[in-house]
């Protein structure tokens, strides 16, 4: 028999309508009922997000964070906490086996622990298949929610308390909080937001994508492309800059359509000239660019700004112009080297990186071998390679000719051998030279030590205390190790 922790149900008879104060309102009431959690367990409540995938998610993670936080929750470093989240992701299939061989794990801490929910949300909740096996298989899990709806979190967390922990429990079909939504275009400004760094933030300057490239099932779990108005990103950043952050990520699936459907369309260059202007802002980082939208508006923005950081994640996905054109990627290989080449004339020392997917159905070894010739040519700073998984639902898992599992893995040893080679041979190029470098964390390994990153992304350590932490400062990169530089501070 569950005990029922939470008696006294709060009657929702003014639940505002209007966003972001209905979740304020559900704030209160959240906050309320972890109180009374919290004293009948005799100490405060802990949560704790395990985040998978992208930078949206990790994004999307930090607004649970906050939400958890300001109802009262405290954060804890281990799966053992009284709520744990699994924020999902679903973009090759090994990402979906890991989060099930989890599961189970979980539940062995929930059956020694009453207080304990286990929430699942991020872009597997969004696949109608998924939601049914948990249904079936992990009736313990409390809530389930998708990436359309997570602004409604503080909402989603009373229901969820309620239905674990209230007068209704025992009603096995009504434990189980699920809340998915298929699509979506609202976007809700104004929420508490938490970051993980004091003083650098990731941004969302849209949500969803449009390109349906047919491997790839984000475009199914995200939703269609919408873009915040331009007012909102700059006051979100503001106050990013007034407590303290100096450097944002600007994020997207593809940047380089942002704007499109405004109101009143604006460009990402236009954007970026905008987020340029905020003063106590240093840095400027975007993620990801889609080399069919990059403009030469763009590289000449990107040319003449003192914030844009000098790195560009530009994936190539493929260099064979036949594949190309089956992912439904909508630029050719010819077209990506022009592009590189006119990024590295206007910003010479930039560092450049990309993503591969190796075993894309009828890829023939020539094919390969024109994705190698690029490898070769663009020489990248560093490349995340994958082998292609199937994607239920994408037009590329009906496609013949799947490519048989050992030439795949030939394939990709040989690439990845290559990627590491070039990046081993670039890694240490700005030896020598004194570059700012905005100081993250304390090197875990040599306390003695902090680690911070340059323009480009690269990391050094150097001697220094935390009081560094957030600050940028001028380093002198005396020595290469490995992918690293050791530097001192003049
Ligand atoms: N919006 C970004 C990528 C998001 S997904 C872009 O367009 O660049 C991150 C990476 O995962 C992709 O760049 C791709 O290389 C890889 N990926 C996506 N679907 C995949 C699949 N079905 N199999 C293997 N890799 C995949
Ligand atoms: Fe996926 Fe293509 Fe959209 Fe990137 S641009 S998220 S690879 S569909
Ligand atoms: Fe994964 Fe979703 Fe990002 S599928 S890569 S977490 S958008």
């Amino acid at each position: 028999m569950e005990e029922k922790f939470v008696l006294n149900i709060i009657d929702k008879k003014q639940v505002p309508e209007a966003e972001p104060e209905r979740q304020y309102y559900f704030m209160d009431i959240a906050k309320e009922y972890v109180g009374q959690l919290s004293k009948a367990k005799g100490s405060p409540l802990t949560f704790h997000v395990s985040t998978f995938g992208c930078q949206m998610n990790a994004r999307d993670s930090e607004k649970l964070v906050g939400i958890l936080e300001k109802v009262g929750y405290v954060e804890e470093d281990s799966e053992k906490a009284d709520f744990v989240i699994y924020n999902t992701c679903t973009v090759r299939e090994n990402a979906n086996n890991k989060v099930y061989g989890r599961l189970g794990y979980l539940n062995g801490f929930q059956k020694k622990n009453p207080f304990m929910m286990i929430g699942m949300c991020g872009c597997m909740m969004q696949e109608p298949t998924v939601v049914e096996k948990i249904k079936q298989s992990y009736r313990f899990v409390n809530l389930i929610f998708g990436t359309h709806n997570i602004y409604k979190f503080a909402e989603l967390i009373v229901t969820a308390i309620e239905n674990s922990f209230g007068p209704k429990l025992g009603k096995k079909a009504d434990r189980m909080t699920i809340d998915i939504w298929k699509d979506t275009d609202k976007i809700v400004e104004d929420l508490p937001v938490e970051r993980k760094y004091s003083f650098k933030s990731g941004v969302n300057i849209m949500f969803g994508c449009n390109n349906f490239c047919s491997y790839c099932i984000v475009p199914y779990v995200r939703g269609r492309e919408r873009s915040r108005e331009p007012k909102e990103i700059i006051r979100e950043i503001e106050r990013l800059v007034a407590d303290g952050v100096v450097e944002v990520m600007l994020l997207g699936q593809n940047v380089n359509s942002y704007g499109k459907n405004l109101d009143t369309p604006m460009s990402f260059a236009e954007l970026l000239q905008e987020v340029e202007k905020i003063e106590g802002l240093e840095r400027i980082r975007f993620m990801t660019s889609h080399p069919k939208d990059l403009s030469d508006e763009l590289i000449e923005v990107m040319k003449h700004s003192k914030k844009i950081c000098k790195h560009l994640h530009l994936p190539l996905q493929s260099g064979s112009s036949r594949i190309l054109k089956v992912m439904n990627r909508r630029y050719d290989k010819e077209h990506y080297l022009e592009l590189v080449e006119k990024i590295r004339a206007a910003v010479p020392d930039i560092a450049l990186t990309t993503d591969i997917i190796v075993g894309f159905p009828g890829e023939t070894e020539e094919d390969f071998e024109e994705t190698m010739d690029v490898v070769r040519k663009v020489r990248y700073d560093s490349a995340f390679t994958f082998i292609y998984s199937k994607r239920t639902g994408t037009p590329a898992a009906a496609m013949e000719e799947q490519v048989p599992e050992d030439v795949v893995k030939e394939r990709f040893d040989c690439l990845l051998k290559e990627v590491q080679q070039i990046s081993a041979e670039k890694a240490g190029a700005l030896m020598g030279q004194i570059l700012p470098v905005l100081v993250e964390e304390q090197n875990g390994q040599d306390e003695r030590l902090v680690t911070g990153r340059l323009s480009n992304n690269s990391t050094v350590h150097l001697p220094g205390s935390t009081d560094l932490i957030g600050k940028i400062v001028d380093v002198a990169l005396k020595e290469c190790k490995g992918f690293y530089y050791l530097g001192e501070l003049v």
